[in-house]
């Protein structure tokens, strides 16, 4: 796998408008239009995206530059099949645990791709890594977790950039994906990724928004000032 970690301390050379305000819009636009993706087509994503896009993940702000992000490509159909049976039982409860004038609406929603993505691939955090000597993480062993989905979402916009998709796995059994991924002691998961070229066109509205589930809130509701 190429090694783009030395990249960055290249970057101090950058003419004053690498970030201009074009590229702000573009990347406004990135954001806008990333969208979590459950509906996927068969066609294989080339190698060389994800492995930019695994690079540019790399790259993700971590506590103590602990880098605690673990990366697991599933590709043995038999482990990828006994991850959708783990989905199949975790939404069943999740289904059942849902209030009843809901559960029509969530019986319709569609909450994974993994039969469908021709990439799937566990990320883990690992909290036994002494990378970074436990800068940061001594009151708050959680920012581990925390940068880990840094990570992630850092792949999410670098995927989109290519027009490939990706959908976020959280109705699982942990236990279970572990064991599926022979995660050694002392990772934690934290996502299941479904990866691959979107059927849908491109949205700048959640599915669960169109889907009636939920809405977006206004930011003036989520900041304060004291
Ligand atoms: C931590 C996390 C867990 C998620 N788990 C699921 C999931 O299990 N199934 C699903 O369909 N979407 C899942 N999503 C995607 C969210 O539903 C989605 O991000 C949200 O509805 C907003 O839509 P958008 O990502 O298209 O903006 C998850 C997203 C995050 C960040």
């Amino acid at each position: 796998m190429r090694d783009d970690a030395s990249s960055p301390n290249d970057a101090g050379g950058l003419p004053a408008d690498t970030f201009d305000a074009a590229f702000r819009d573009r990347l406004a636009a990135l954001v806008r239009l990333r969208r979590d993706v459950r509906r996927f087509r068969p066609d294989p994503v080339p190698e060389h995206i994800l492995l930019e896009a695994l690079n540019l993940a790399h790259m993700a702000p971590s506590v103590g530059l602990s880098q605690p992000w673990r990366f697991v490509l599933v590709e043995d159909a038999a482990r990828r099949k006994a991850a959708a049976a783990s989905f199949r039982r975790a939404n069943a409860a999740a289904l059942a645990a849902t209030a009843p004038q809901d559960r029509r609406l969530y019986a319709r929603l569609k909450l994974e791709g993994i039969r469908d993505a021709p990439v799937q691939m566990a990320v883990f955090c690992d909290d036994t890594t002494t990378t970074g000597r436990k800068l940061g993480a001594r009151t708050m062993p959680e920012t581990r977790a925390y940068s880990t989905v840094c990570a992630i979402h850092t792949l999410w916009l670098a995927l989109r950039a290519h027009g490939v998709g990706m959908g976020w796995v959280s109705i699982l059994e942990p236990e279970e994906i572990c064991r599926i991924c022979e995660a050694p002691a002392g990772w934690r998961f934290i996502a299941w990724l479904c990866i691959g070229w979107p059927q849908e066109t491109r949205s700048d509205t959640p599915e669960l928004e169109r889907a009636g589930w939920e809405k977006r809130l206004p930011l003036s509701a989520l900041v304060r000032r004291i």
